[in-house]
């Protein structure tokens, strides 16, 4: 139980891979705060982890729009005093050649992918100043290291993340806030089917799965006094590099 005592802030907790780092965050003892748009998935998540012995809230909010993530945050301290971790972890993808995206699909993307990250960060950054630190753990993509045909809008949301990530590492690491970014490949969640990073092939077969993913951003959010993870790169083994 090493993070016993930590409150935990996971957006997207909902399904998949924030689903699974809530779960993974509160066997180690973390209080969550759940954040997504579906109650009722929120709710069950909420329900696992309760039954589990551990805590968690759920607190609905779309976190593309400021004034909700502006809420969330502010009832997830009321509830719980304070916010330890963020896992900024919404996302949305596609596959589709470049010319078939439209201006609505990139706002969506861009929005949910990158501006929900710095909404978030903007928000539970001052509260962390306060606590003396922080973890902020930024579930990114190998599509934020590398550009791939068919996903052009989503690998630039993901690189504008990794590049707020570094961006934040260097400007806090002396306030003890560790900004980590999470690089993983192919998973195998609703996001990689048809809407999402592939076209749900057999390909998918392989895939890592979102607890493997979890386990990186305990990973990222465990305490260590002398060390802060940077960045950690993932791949499925159906995968090369
Ligand atoms: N799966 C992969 O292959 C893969 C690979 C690399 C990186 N990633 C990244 O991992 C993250 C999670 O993806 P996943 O695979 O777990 O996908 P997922 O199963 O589709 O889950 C996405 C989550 O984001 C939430 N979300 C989406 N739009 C939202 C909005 N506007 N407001 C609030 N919540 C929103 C969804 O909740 P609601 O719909 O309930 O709001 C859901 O909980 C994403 O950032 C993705 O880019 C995924």
């Amino acid at each position: 139980m090493k993070l016993k005592g930590k409150v935990a802030l996971v957006t997207g907790a909902s399904r998949g891979i924030g689903r699974a780092s809530a779960i993974a965050l509160a066997r180690e003892g973390a209080t969550i705060a759940a954040i997504a748009r579906t109650q009722k998935d929120l709710d069950e998540v909420c329900r696992t982890i309760e039954a589990a012995g551990g805590k968690a809230t759920s607190f609905s909010a779309d976190v593309t729009k400021s004034s909700e993530v502006a809420a969330a945050i502010r009832d997830a301290i009321a509830k719980h005093g304070r916010i330890d971790i963020l896992v900024n972890n919404a996302g949305i993808g596609g596959y589709r050649p470049f010319l078939d995206w439209s201006e609505d699909d990139y706002d969506r993307i861009m929005a949910t992918n990158m501006k929900s990250t710095w909404l978030f960060c903007k928000e539970v950054i001052p509260h962390m100043l306060k606590q003396n630190g922080g973890n902020i753990i930024n579930v990114a993509s190998v599509a934020g290291l590398q550009g791939y045909a068919n996903e052009a809008i989503y690998s630039a949301s993901k690189f504008a993340q990794v590049g707020l990530t570094q961006a934040l590492d260097r400007e806090y690491w002396q306030k003890n806030i560790k900004v980590s970014a999470i690089c993983p490949g192919g998973v195998e969640t609703f996001f990689a089917l048809g809407d999402g990073r592939t076209e749900g092939s057999d390909h998918m077969k392989g895939f890592s799965t979102a607890e493997d993913v979890a386990e990186a951003v305990v990973l990222a959010a465990l305490p260590r006094d002398r060390s802060r993870i940077v960045a950690v790169v993932m791949r499925p083994m159906n995968e090369q590099t």
